[in-house]
């Protein structure tokens, strides 16, 4: 049996488990025919105790370390961040080494460049783990998915925003409370920045349109709101409608390009994102010939993680010499403007509560070219003189949306425009 050297690059929560589980084999070397040992591990700190099944002997501070050791075949990269993953990655590469990586933000920043090098060297750059956690998705596009042409791709990528959002609908709770339970149970980090403004679903889902569409979007180019605007009462009003709220990723093809967006979105409460709960990830799929799928799964965590680590290793260590390297599929669209996207929206505001304020709301919308599918007023209060407002219009134009929007905040019969959420759209509950 081959035995296969693995150099890691970072021994925190993922390599700590990807060690254990290369140290424990649980049959893998028998399933997979390769045998495989880590025998250098780079961190920051060589002196912290950890939980990785590694001779202290095999741990050094100096990453070069592990990219330049001729015995090591290939280099796990699970630091995080853009550097100096980056110019790890690359180096690694440039030495003929093969890579495996869990990082989105590095792939998602610099992906472009970092396969153009695999591809050049005649080595691999595989990232399973990078989107989705342990959920088989890029591997599903890539093969199982070849024949197909991709049309839409939405997930519920990020497992700390749909843990917040599950517990919102289903407790009735704040956003601020939610996220107060989150980070003492660990669920949210102390700076909860990356999760719930979307930053890491951006990632996720720039790669997810990279590898399916061939696009590769800079990551400030793509539309990206997070959840923190979300309120107790977007639930209750969304739910009297028929929906949920969640954080939704998109890479679909349109007329107008490839539409790549991230916000939080109404979701029809029949379809299977809708049930979707907790810390879990979905990602929908819609094939030309295979129609719509579904994968639901662990998006994050230490063994769930591993597992997809370790299923990109495993698939490097069992290829032969000739084998491909991985590419970005190839370029075939534009990136749309977020201005033309389409959909129907959910507009909350708080608005006098007299006659004539809906003629006047109704006008800016006329005037914007957006119909109005249904009007609930909510919470009446008297003793202001205010209600919410709550309005689903039919299918509109982004940039109208928006024009619209200002201008109704302007209105002096509008005191806030508390929300604006986009609803996905589902051919059979539109
Ligand atoms: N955690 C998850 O569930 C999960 C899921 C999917 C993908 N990912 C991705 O996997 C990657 C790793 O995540 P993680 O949760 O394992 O992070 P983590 O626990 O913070 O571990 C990071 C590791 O990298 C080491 N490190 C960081 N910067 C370094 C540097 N400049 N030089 C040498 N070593 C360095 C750290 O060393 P010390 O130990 O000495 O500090 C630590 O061992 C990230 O890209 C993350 O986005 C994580």
């Amino acid at each position: 049996m081959r035995t296969v050297k693995i150099g890691l690059l970072g021994l925190g929560v993922v390599g700590s488990a990807v060690s254990r589980a290369i140290s424990s084999d649980r049959g893998m070397a028998d399933r997979s025919g390769v045998k495989l040992e880590v025998s250098k591990a780079a961190v920051r700190d060589v002196s912290k105790p950890r939980d990785a099944s590694l001779p202290q002997s095999a741990l050094t501070s100096n990453p070069q370390d592990v990219v330049s050791d001729p015995d090591i075949e290939i280099v796990i990269e699970v630091m995080g961040g853009e550097n100096p993953a980056f110019e790890l990655i690359t180096s690694a590469l440039e030495s003929g080494k093969h890579v495996v990586t869990a990082n989105k933000e590095v792939l998602a920043k610099r992906g472009g460049e970092l396969l153009a090098t695999a591809q050049q060297q005649g080595t691999q750059l595989l990232y399973e783990a990078s989107v989705g956690g342990g959920i088989p998705v890029l591997d599903a596009i890539e093969n199982d998915l070849a024949a197909n042409q991709i049309n839409s791709i939405r997930a519920i990528i990020n497992g700390t925003t749909n843990y917040i959002l599950t517990r919102m609908s289903s407790e009735g709770a704040a956003y601020a409370d939610v996220l107060a339970d989150a980070q003492r149970l660990g669920y949210a980090e102390a700076d909860p920045t990356a999760d719930v403004d979307g930053f890491d679903a951006l990632y996720k889902i720039v790669i997810l349109g990279q590898l399916a569409f061939g696009v590769s979007a800079p990551v400030d180019a793509v539309y990206r709101e997070g959840i923190r605007k979300v309120d107790a009462k977007d639930f209750r009003y969304a739910d009297e409608l028929g929906f949920t709220i969640k954080l939704i990723g998109a890479a679909q093809r349109t007329a107008d390009g490839l539409m790549l967006r991230v916000h939080p979105s109404l979701v029809p409460v029949g379809v299977p994102m809708a049930s979707v709960s907790g810390a879990l990830n979905m990602v929908e799929i819609e094939g030309d010939l295979v129609g719509a799928l579904w994968l639901q799964g662990p998006g994050a965590g230490p063994e769930p993680t591993a597992s997809a680590v370790l299923g990109d290793v495993l698939s490097v260590a069992r290829s032969t010499a000739d084998t491909a390297p991985a590419t970005a599929g190839a370029a075939e669209l534009e990136l749309a403007e977020m201005g033309s996207h389409r959909c129907r929206y959910y507009i909350r505001m708080t608005a006098a509560d007299r006659s004539g304020v809906l003629a006047q709301v109704a006008q800016v919308l006329g005037d914007a070219d957006i119909s109005i599918r249904s009007v609930i007023q909510m919470d009446t209060n008297e003793s202001e003189g205010v209600a919410d407002l709550v309005i689903m219009t039919h299918s509109a134009l982004e940039a109208n949306m928006q024009e619209a929007a200002d201008r109704l905040s302007g209105l002096d019969v509008v005191v806030e425009l508390d929300n604006l959420i986009r609803v996905e759209s589902y051919d059979h509950a539109d």
